[in-house]
């Protein structure tokens, strides 16, 4: 019989690597596949920015609930917990996870419409200044925000 905690450590385990998985993908594939080629907005649609986004969410929910389901039981006395070697990179990681969500927001409030609206309309064209632009403010933001994942892969790996 499965247990709840199996049950949240499985979707917890799931979520992260969707997040993390997609954000490799689009950083080592799309992203060098697309920079600054004009490439035509309902490609970039097809390639699913808007779509991305709309997982990246997802992600960030679950991994939200599982990962508090799973630390309640370590939580009975907060200033043991943040004394311990495990307590306090747990903080950390949860300090990177609100800096994560709050790019997350960046980009998707302002960039996942705006850039494949605003990309040239045919193929071949060149991309406006203002579009450049946007454009390698949305790649800083998306790498850093990797960047900061794998960091917390990292914490997670050396937290025992
Ligand atoms: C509110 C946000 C989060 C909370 C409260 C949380 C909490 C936890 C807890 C309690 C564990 C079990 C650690 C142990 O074995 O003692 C865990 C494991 C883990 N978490 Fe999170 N987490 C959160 C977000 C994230 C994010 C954003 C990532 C990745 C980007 C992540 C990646 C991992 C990994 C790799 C493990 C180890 C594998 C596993 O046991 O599932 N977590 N998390």
């Amino acid at each position: 019989m499965l247990s709840l905690i199996q049950i949240a450590r499985f979707f917890h385990d799931l979520a992260f690597t969707t997040w993390i998985g997609s954000m490799i993908f689009m950083m080592l594939v799309l992203t060098p596949a697309v920079g600054g080629k004009g490439i035509p907005p309902q490609f970039l649609r097809l390639m699913g920015i808007e779509r991305f986004k709309s997982w990246a969410w997802a992600s960030i929910a679950v991994l939200a609930v599982t990962g508090i389901y799973r630390l309640y039981g370590r939580f009975y006395m907060f200033d043991l917990f943040v004394m311990s070697r495990y307590g306090k990179l747990m903080l950390l990681k949860l300090s990177l996870f609100i800096i994560m969500v709050l790019l997350t927001a960046i980009v998707s409030l302002s960039y996942a419409k705006r850039i494949p609206a605003e990309a040239p309309q045919r193929p071949g064209e060149q991309p406006t200044p203002e579009f450049s632009r946007m454009q390698r403010r949305f790649i800083t933001f998306s790498a850093l925000n990797l960047a900061l994942g794998v960091t917390i892969l990292f914490i997670m790996a050396i937290i025992r």
